[in-house]
């Protein structure tokens, strides 16, 4: 009869069990080592061999019973668990996707591959040189003697022993007519260095040098030359004038300035954009090429300022800000 009681009670039990943690309890409060079926079949020993039989057999029976009944609730949890765990784990995959951030060149990139690809139309060769030069190369062999002032409108960074950042791209110059023969036809685009930091001034920017030596090259072809090049680049007719100008390099030397309606109304007037001349006989015998029989001109122009008058952005620094709203524009 207790047997019967205990079975009616482990059932209900087993069945209202909600977890796994729980029905387990179950099975050690029942058949476990000190379990209540257990304690029944304990009390065999002292018993009848009659009664032993049927007792026997109906504690056994109780006990496969209950096992069962186990068995099945642990199959129901854990397919509930895991259920819930699927449900859990759920992955909409009609949820739209989070899209592609498309990346652009930098401004700055942008106009020195455009400036670059015109120039290659007009047959110029890209020429490059290293950042970190010395006095020979920014300095002595570009015809700047020593204590010479124009050195000191360069606000040089020095290393300190002897070596420099560049402050042009000029030095290529020098280092192009030293490893090979004229004629020469470069350019030369890279970083230049200048200790300076204001609205129009950062210390490092971009130039791109120009440089062609031949026999019979005069003024009137790097007239020719930049003109192209300055209307090819902003895609339209510009005035064009050159100033006269120093450089230590070039004789005689100029500035060259557009002519720039900013179209707001107001007159259009003159900006300067680069500057140029042809190359010093100094320089040419510096480089061992023969001053007698050839002759060339070079120019330098800076890539942020083409850039800003190309996109109208009136502060420098911003080019260097990695500001993505502003960077995003030029996509
Ligand atoms: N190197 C000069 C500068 O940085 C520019 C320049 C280059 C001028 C070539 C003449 C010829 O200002």
């Amino acid at each position: 009869m207790e047997v019967n009681e205990i079975q009616q009670r482990a059932l209900a039990e087993i069945e209202a069990s909600k977890n796994l943690q729980q029905l387990d309890d179950l099975r050690v409060q029942y058949l476990g080592k000190k379990g209540e079926i257990t304690a029944q079949l304990k009390t065999l020993g002292s018993m009848e061999p009659e009664q032993r039989k049927s007792f026997g057999q109906a504690v056994n029976a109780t006990r496969d019973r209950i096992n069962r009944a186990i068995t099945a609730r642990r199959e129901t949890l854990e397919a509930a668990a895991l259920e819930e765990k699927l449900l859990s784990e759920r992955v909409d995959i009609t949820l739209p996707g989070r899209g592609e951030q498309r990346g652009g060149l930098h401004p700055v990139t942008r106009v020195m591959e455009r400036a670059i690809g015109i120039f290659n139309k007009l047959g110029f060769e890209v020429a490059t040189g290293p950042e970190v030069e010395d006095d020979h190369y920014n300095f002595e062999a570009l015809n700047f003697p020593p204590h010479h002032p124009a050195r000191a409108m360069h606000d040089t960074f020095y290393f300190g022993d002897g070596r420099l950042l560049r402050t042009h791209t000029s030095p290529v110059q020098v280092r192009v007519m030293e490893r090979s023969d004229p004629p020469y036809r470069i350019i030369a685009p890279g970083k230049v260095y200048r200790s300076d930091s204001d609205q129009t001034h950062t210390p490092m920017f971009h130039q791109i040098e120009g440089l062609l030596v031949g026999e019979g090259v005069s003024m009137a072809d790097l007239k020719g030359v930049l003109h192209t090049f300055v209307n090819a680049f902003f895609e339209r007719s510009l005035a064009m004038r050159f100033r006269p100008s120093y450089f230590p390099f070039t004789e005689p030397s100029a500035e060259v300035d557009i002519g720039w309606d900013k179209g707001d109304g107001s007159e259009p007037g003159w900006l300067e954009i680069l500057g140029c001349g042809m190359v010093h006989p100094n320089v040419l015998r510096a480089c061992d090429v023969d001053p007698e029989k050839y002759t060339g001109y070079a120019f330098g122009m800076g890539i942020e300022r083409l850039a800003m008058l190309r996109y109208g952005v009136t502060d420098l620094r911003q080019f260097f800000e990695n500001d993505l709203e502003f960077l995003r524009q030029f996509h």
